[in-house]
């Protein structure tokens, strides 16, 4: 069969539609680039908005000692050391100009009292770093960017999914995608291509993530032979919502805790002082008259709440909790901020918790504890990119934001997403606009190769004693939560493996009733090949780290282990296989070192 293709031609497309893609889009059309943006979802409607509570940026605002050092320091240590070095000191040292930018640009952060942008505590950040609009914070990211990308030209392409991208004489050349309105296929022809469609959450039963986050992007770049990185760094964020069961998943902004709210067990024990871990005794609390003095204002001393950890470590101390009965009723944890913060306060600083527990959970947050739980919220690892430019290892290829790994190492600090796709964002749109000023006419597009993916993508219609694409991805959901989850070992990661087997063999034979408009048992069908990659990539990366750091926990391998700090699990497709190998990173300067080591 030979498609009927419509195609559009531009210098650059960059494939989704969140804070990255925006930010990616915008530098790409300032530079004189002809861009296409593809969003999967309409426009606006990205995973940006679930980093609620703030951007992280060392503006020393509220805090005049902070600096892109400190900062540096932070997500280095928070990382567990394993992070880009130089990713981690790009990132800190622009992400104040950035967020300006975007304050110049329209954004209305919440002030001091003196009229400066607000910034509020979270885990792992030595000092109060996060510029936040209440709750809301990527969503007005979202709001400013969209406008400005809007306005100043790029074209966009709503409800468009990339389903492979296109690469001759190896270097990337377009994609190609089909429109979810009417399924009919469409070929961009571009001399570069920005990734930007986040994560993968939606590999797991219980997560922050919507429906959008099938690890679209880390697929694409596998199938297009660029590497993936820390493919078993996931973040479970401590707070997600766990009741009612509808609900579950929902994210909790730390911002919570930023503003002073507390983790208590069944027996109203505030339990995260007993699980500060040993290299940062001295940094949190130790009473809670000690935290609350912080909380209120004393930061003489800067020991901040033991709430206040980093997420795999807060995370795992409610697992925890739970595991050894001590969980509310139910299987969550309390976070109580009713009884730190007058109701005036709560509702002020954190508008959309306010709301969202009492139209989903009949909870006044003002007045009670709301019950939560770990839900799946971030891949750390990613397509690996150069650090200067953001740029695969397949020519022409980027990728910036979630989808792009190497910055945040072990684990993530909170707020330092929407920073990185501001960074980062701006830099793949750099470069990719500069490698396609270098490129001369588009690349013909390769029909036969278009129509063997156009022809494996409608396999599923007509078949009628087929497997059903919902109940697959219920199961692969199921698998990676049992086995591949906040706890692993051996044993479970060998039956994820074999189950994800299972499962894309079950997945060839997939049957798709009705037509191709808007038929979400299609969209399910490709999305799982997207899925399938990226779980058979955690879990084989996760197989392959025999130790535990940050946000990968082995009970079988239950401490670091120094040989592997520095040591990437690399994923590769080679002869149609996935392939896993160890790659030592690049050695920290001594001067960066030295900022990690002794401070600032
Ligand atoms: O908790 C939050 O507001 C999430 C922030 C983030 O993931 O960076």
């Amino acid at each position: 069969m030979t498609a009927v293709l419509e195609t559009r031609d531009h210098d650059v497309i960059v494939v989704g539609a969140g804070g990255a893609g925006l930010r990616a889009a915008i530098e790409a059309r300032a530079r004189g680039a002809s861009v296409g943006l593809i969003c999967k979802s309409l426009l606006g409607k990205a995973h940006t908005v679930m980093a609620e509570g703030g951007v992280a940026a060392a503006l020393a605002t509220v805090r005049p000692e902070d600096d892109w050092r400190t900062h540096f320091r932070d997500t280095m240590r928070g990382g567990k050391m394993h992070g880009s070095w130089r990713m981690a000191q790009i990132h800190t040292q622009e992400a104040p100009d950035r967020v300006r930018e975007l304050e110049a640009w329209g954004a209305l952060f919440d002030r001091t009292e003196d009229g400066r942008i607000s910034q509020r505590p979270f885990g792992g950040h030595t000092h109060a770093r996060l510029a936040h609009v209440g709750d809301r914070t990527g969503l007005e990211m979202i709001r400013v960017l969209q406008d400005r990308a809007i306005h100043s030209g790029v074209e966009v392409y709503m409800e468009c999914t990339v389903i492979r991208l296109l690469v001759a004489a190896g270097r990337v050349t377009g994609a190609l995608a089909y429109r979810r309105e009417n399924g009919r296929f469409i070929v961009f022809r571009a001399h570069a291509v920005v990734l930007s469609t986040g994560g993968i959450g939606k590999g797991w039963q219980i997560t922050s993530n919507s429906w959008e986050y099938t690890g679209d992007g880390h697929a694409l770049a596998y199938w297009a032979g660029a590497e993936l990185i820390d493919m078993e760094f996931v973040q479970f964020h401590p707070t997600g919502m766990v009741w009612p069961p509808s609900v579950r998943g929902i994210l909790v902004t730390e911002g919570v805790r930023g503003e002073g709210g507390v983790l208590r067990n069944a027996r109203g024990r505030r339990f995260m002082f007993d699980y500060v871990p040993d290299i940062y005794q001295g940094d949190y609390a130790e009473t809670e008259e000690e935290s609350d003095r912080w909380v209120t204002g004393d930061r003489t001393r800067n020991r901040r709440p033991p709430e206040l950890l980093t997420r795999d470590d807060v995370a795992r101390a409610i697992t925890r909790e739970i595991a050894e009965g001590r969980g509310s009723p139910h299987g969550g944890v309390f976070l109580d901020i009713a009884s730190k913060r007058d109701p005036d306060y709560i509702k002020r600083k954190l508008p959309s918790m306010y709301h969202q527990f009492r139209e989903l959970a009949g909870v006044d947050i003002t007045t009670d504890a709301m019950e939560v739980g770990p839900t799946t919220h971030y891949v750390m690892g990613g397509v690996k990119v150069d650090a200067e430019t953001q740029e695969s290892t397949v020519p022409g290829l980027f990728a910036a934001g979630e989808v792009a790994g190497g910055l945040h190492g072990a684990n993530r600090l909170g707020g330092n997403s929407l920073s990185d796709l501001l960074v980062f964002g701006r830099r793949a749109g750099l470069a990719a606009a500069e490698f396609a000023r270098r490129q001369g006419a588009h690349a013909p597009v390769d029909q036969a190769e278009c129509d063997a993916v156009v022809s494996g993508s409608l396999a599923g219609f007509g078949r009628v004693d087929g497997e059903n694409p919902f109940a697959l991805l219920a199961e692969l959901q199921a698998l990676m939560q049992r086995h591949a989850g906040i706890a692993r070992d051996r044993s479970g990661l060998d039956a994820a493996l074999t189950g994800l087997g299972a499962l894309g063999r079950r997945a060839e034979r997939a049957s798709i009733p009705g037509a191709r408009e808007y038929n979400p048992s299609w969209h399910t069908a490709l999305d799982l090949r997207s899925l399938l990659v990226v779980t058979e990539a955690c879990a084989r990366a996760a197989l392959e780290r025999t130790e535990s750091r940050g946000g990968h926990a082995r009970t079988d391998y239950p401490n670091s282990d120094g040989a592997l700090e520095r040591m990437q699990v690399v994923i590769r497709r080679d002869g149609g296989a996935m392939t896993v190998r160890r790659e030592p990173q690049p050695e920290i300067p001594p001067e960066l070192m030295r900022i990690i080591r002794e401070g600032v």
